[in-house]
């Protein structure tokens, strides 16, 4: 296992425990609806770039997905989420993610190809702790929601990039990927490198 693969057991064992000692406040009271898909254990074992079909994809819904022994989070943004990443650059480390890890087709405000499809590796960029989806949360005054991290306060906007005065160092990651048709996605490749 690489430097920068952190083994999903032990992170969900770790976020787990703070949930059971009731460490993560405010941002999990509205759990928003989450769906899970497990890529067949061949491409698992290859780690493969693993087909995501997002037709059933509900605005506001978020689909988690394994790649690499990572979870990537498809999440489906509303018009008041796509809203909620305008305006609020001072309150943001990086707001266009210079330091952060992503494919160049995704280093704009969305941090995506597609504004409303939000794909990104679902890791805090402290400690590998798994933020929580807080899409309408609202802990301080300047951020109106996005991810939570519980393991020390770590907070992130809905395109993953990370408030100022709190402990990750830079942007959730996004990882390769693009689209085969309007509602299949590829994760784990680029388009044309296959
Ligand atoms: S691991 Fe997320 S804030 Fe520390």
């Amino acid at each position: 296992m690489s430097g920068d693969e952190i083994d999903l057991g032990k992170r969900n064992m770790i976020t787990g425990a703070v949930v059971a000692t009731g460490g993560v406040g405010a941002a999990c009271a509205a759990l928003p609806f989450v769906s899970y898909w497990q890529p067949s254990v061949a491409a698992q074992a290859a780690g493969a770039p693993v087909e995501v079909d997002i037709s059933d994809l509900q605005p506001g819904e978020q689909r988690v997905v394994e790649w690499r022994r990572k979870p990537v989070w498809i999440i489906r943004r509303t018009e008041e989420a796509l809203k909620s990443l305008q305006g609020h650059e001072a309150n943001l480390r990086d707001p266009e993610s210079l330091e952060s890890d992503q494919p160049a087709y995704a280093t704009n405000e969305t941090r995506s190809l597609k504004p409303e499809y939000l794909v990104m590796a679902g890791i805090c960029t402290h400690l590998g702790c798994s933020p929580t989806y807080a899409p309408e949360e609202e802990l301080e005054s300047g951020w109106t929601g996005g991810f939570f991290c519980p393991c020390h306060g770590g907070k992130y906007d809905l395109a993953g990039r990370v408030l100022e005065g709190v402990p990750p160092p830079k942007n959730m990651m996004v990882p390769p990927h693009y689209y085969l048709s309007d509602t299949v996605l590829l994760i784990g490749e680029d388009e044309g490198v296959a």
